[in-house]
């Protein structure tokens, strides 16, 4: 065991205080980039001599036949280089990423105001849109009779997708044989993902048939398989790429395909390079969003408010085509439950095919709409029999020998109950709720409200295949490294926490590694970033590549510093043998001269999922998470407005890989809930099927001025039980389901309009004039 004279070893008296890389607050690897304009998304990328763009022309009627399209006067318009038509697609005219029921472009059938019906290309966008703008005068369509409403079409059984049904017990005989029953109705509007960065794509042609796209997408690798598919090529002639998004929240997981396909198709045709964006209103009537819900139940309950029965019925509306609306089902159909033991439980969904935009992914993934009902139920249940809700709430959690869901996965490690102590605790609950009863029996006008709602949100997809993840490490010469994995980065810090994970794993300092973007001829056949799974897949993958690295660095380290391999330290950019220590970057640049390979894959496969699709049983989770929050809001109940006054949260996301990334996932996510309930309005013309809020001058997304005036967010630092990345938990969606509780603590707040006992029938979103009508309700 011979020391190099050329390599220098260090020799220090005490080991130092190792320098985490992960559990650290670390700001986004990309922040000082968003701040200064310099991050660049798709449309920043310099162009290419010669590009060319593309706009759509939309159907201007929600249902019909298409006789005709006047081709020939839209190629005479100014600046027009070429028209495309569903004829002129040489493979599979599909976009959609289950069932191939999803036209690029439409082929015989109009079916929603707004469906893509031909492509401008032109020399520039403004002529492109110019000429698209024309739909109305040379699209030739048979109007037939349109059904806009979820309700409707699943009265005269027009679905997309097949019923389900996930059942135990007997429900209907809990319910017969309960002292108490309550029967209810209810829906919830869907919501826009409203990314900042609306939907784009870039297609550049390459040599020898094949194209390189920049797309902004959530699924890279879905995009490269339908775009391959749509030209009638192999995947190996696709490429995507994605640096960053501005923004996906579900809506680039399958719904950026339609551009990244006419993009495609018209870059293959012309052989130019064509940029298709489309800008808000477009993307507002051209792609869909969260699905809305109807319900109508029936539960039985005990004196105390403990549930015996639930019967469920839940239609959403999915729009013109399957797309994830099954998979959101099964997600919506297995949060039901939330946080509570359902002893006799049987619920139905269905998937009503309307007239308009296809619903699809948006943050939760049919989880809150799950999970939102039986909220609404607990809360009916507990203003029946005068209670506290959050009472009501506690006496139905899943505790000890009643832990098992509806599909048959245990609740393991359930933290809802010591969760929701600490929080009953932290917020000042009980002091506060008889405060708020005292300040409304003296306040006529103005009344406050409050409520506690918890969350308990499987993480996993709930397609057992799409759990795995692939990254590259490299370790250049210079000690530096550069990770590539499959995941993409939509200002959620996801490139943050891989870079944290393979820094910590070789010991450097994070501002050593970077991530690279996303691509697909880097790490193949990726699953989308989705599900929240994004760090647990590839943080876990990139630690196996990085991994692999230290592991054969390790014995040319224990020669050099002369000790056990098992017993070197990687820590604060160098390896060390109790007091002998070599720097990362000699031992990297030896390695190289030893001809030792410095850069490795990594796989993972989530281990211990099983779900069977057709029964909606097995495992689908591979642990839970857990959150609960009180909101304390105020109503004027002449105006009808609501302000939270103050919100405390505390989140579970086991111990936490980048609190500070968490804290702000788990405030956007608040904040973005709280919008959809309360001021995400989205309502379709009902003669023609126009959705007339299609732009932020009639949608109301949440602003700084709709935070909560008090935000209290705190995080529940406990390990995971599951083996996941550093223990950490997924945090990307689980708090969406947060601000159930400015919901409730608005009906709350109506509550106090009414006599004792009264249930305000509040509409959702709770828009001043939804409020309005329950206060009148509750009044009356
Ligand atoms: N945060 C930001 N800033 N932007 C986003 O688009 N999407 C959400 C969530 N947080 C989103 C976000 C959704 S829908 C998901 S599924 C997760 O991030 C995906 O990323 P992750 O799996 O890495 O958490
Ligand atoms: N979340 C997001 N996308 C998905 C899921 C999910 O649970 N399952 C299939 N695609
Ligand atoms: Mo998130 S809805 O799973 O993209």
């Amino acid at each position: 065991m011979n020391k190099p004279a050329d390599l220098p070893i260090g020799v220090t008296a005490d080991a130092p205080a190792l320098q985490p890389q992960v559990g650290v607050s670390r700001a986004h690897e990309a922040a000082h980039l968003h701040v200064s304009g310099e991050a660049v998304y798709i449309d920043d990328i310099a162009e290419a001599h010669g590009t060319l763009h593309a706009a759509l022309g939309l159907s201007p009627i929600a249902h019909g036949t298409l006789v005709s399209i006047d081709v020939e006067q839209l190629r005479r318009q100014p600046g027009v280089v070429a028209v495309l038509t569903a004829a002129d697609i040489p493979g599979e005219n599909n976009c959609g990423p289950l069932v191939h029921d999803d036209p690029i472009l439409a082929d015989g059938e109009l079916r929603y105001v707004g469906q893509p019906v031909y492509a401008v290309i032109a020399t520039d966008r403004e002529l492109a849109r110019r000429a698209a703008a024309m739909a109305k005068q040379f699209i030739v369509a048979t109007p037939l009779p349109a059904v806009l409403t979820a309700r409707e079409a699943h009265a005269i059984g027009q679905c997309v997708i097949p019923p389900m049904h996930l059942a135990r017990g007997d429900a209907a005989a809990a319910i017969a044989a309960a002292p108490h029953r309550l029967d209810g109705e209810w829906a919830v509007g869907g919501q826009e993902q409203f990314y900042l960065e609306g939907q784009i794509s870039y297609a550049l042609p390459q040599e020898n048939q094949a194209l390189l796209i920049h797309c902004s997408t959530q699924h890279p690798s879905e995009m490269q398989q339908l775009v391959a598919h749509a030209l009638g090529w192999q995947s190996h002639q696709v490429t995507v790429q994605c640096r960053r998004m501005g923004g996906g929240f579900g809506g680039k997981e399958s719904q950026s395909a339609l551009f990244a396909c006419v993009a495609a198709i018209a870059a293959q045709r012309l052989r130019r390079p064509v940029k298709l964006r489309i800008d808000r209103d477009d993307d507002f009537l051209v792609t869909g969003r969260r699905h809305g819900f109807d319900y109508r139940w029936s539960v039985g309950f005990d004196p105390e408010g403990r549930i015996l029965g639930a019967e469920i019925d839940l239609i959403s509306n999915c729009g013109h085509s399957a797309d994830l609306s099954a998979p959101v089902m099964a997600r919506a159909l297995c949060h039901f439950d939330n946080a509570y033991w359902l002893p006799n439980v049987s619920m139905h969904g269905y998937g009503a095919k309307t007239h308009t935009q296809s619903n699809t992914a948006f943050r939760g993934f049919g989880g809150p709409q799950g999970a939102l009902a039986i909220e609404m139920i607990l809360d009916g249940i507990a203003r029946r029999i005068g209670l506290d809700p959050l009472l009501v709430r506690q006496r139905n959690f899943y505790r000890e020998g009643q832990d098992v869901t509806p599909y048959g996965q245990r609740v393991e490690d359930n933290l809802i109950g010591p969760l929701t102590d600490r929080l009953i605790e932290t917020s000042g609950y009980h002091a506060r709720r008889a405060e708020i009863a005292a300040f409304n029996a003296t306040s006529p006008v103005l009344k406050r409200g409050l409520a506690l709602t918890p969350v308990k949100f499987g993480i996993s997809f709930n397609v057992v295949h799409l759990n795995q993840a692939g990254a590259l490490v490299h370790v250049y010469t210079d000690g530096s490294v550069l990770v590539n994995h499959g995941g993409t980065e939509m200002g959620q810090g996801l490139n943050t926490k891989v870079a944290q994970v393979v820094a910590h794993e070789l010991g450097v300092p994070v501002s050593q590694v970077r991530a690279s973007a996303t691509d697909t001829s880097k790490v193949a056949n990726t699953s989308a970033t989705a599900a929240s799974t994004g760090s647990d897949l590839n943080g876990k993958a990139a630690q196996d590549a990085a991994r692999k690295i230290r592991q054969r660095l390790a014995p040319l380290a224990a020669r050099l510093l002369g000790g056990a391999e098992d017993a070197l330290v990687f820590d604060g950019g160098e390896v060390r043998a109790g007091a002998r220590a070599v720097g990362f970057k000699e031992l990297v640049a030896k390695a190289y001269l030893e001809r030792i390979q410095l850069w490795s894959d990594g796989f993972y496969a989530t281990p211990g999922l099983h779900w069977d699709r057709a029964k909606l049983q097995g495992n689908p989770f591979f642990y839970y998470a857990f959150g609960a929050a009180v909101a304390e809001v105020l109503v004027d109940t002449l105006t009808g407005e609501t302000r939270v006054l103050r919100a405390d949260v505390l989140h579970d996301v086991g111990q936490s890989l980048n609190p500070a990334l968490d804290i702000g996932q788990v405030e956007g996510a608040f904040v973005q809930g709280q919008g959809w309930l309360t001021s995400e309005e989205l309502v379709w013309h009902p003669q023609t099927g126009l959705l007339l809020t299609h732009a932020p001058s009639t949608y109301k997304i949440p602003t700084a001025n709709d935070m909560p005036r008090d935000f209290r967010v705190a995080l529940y630092d406990a390990p995971n039980a599951a083996d996941s990345i550093h223990r950490s938990k997924a945090v990307g969606e689980p708090p969406l389901l947060l601000p159930f509780s400015v919901l409730l603590a608005i009906k709350d707040a109506v509550a106090a309009c009414g006599p004792q006992r009264c249930d305000p029938p509040l509409r959702a979103p709770a828009t001043p004039e939804a409020v309005l009508d329950a206060v009148d309700a509750v009044r009356a």
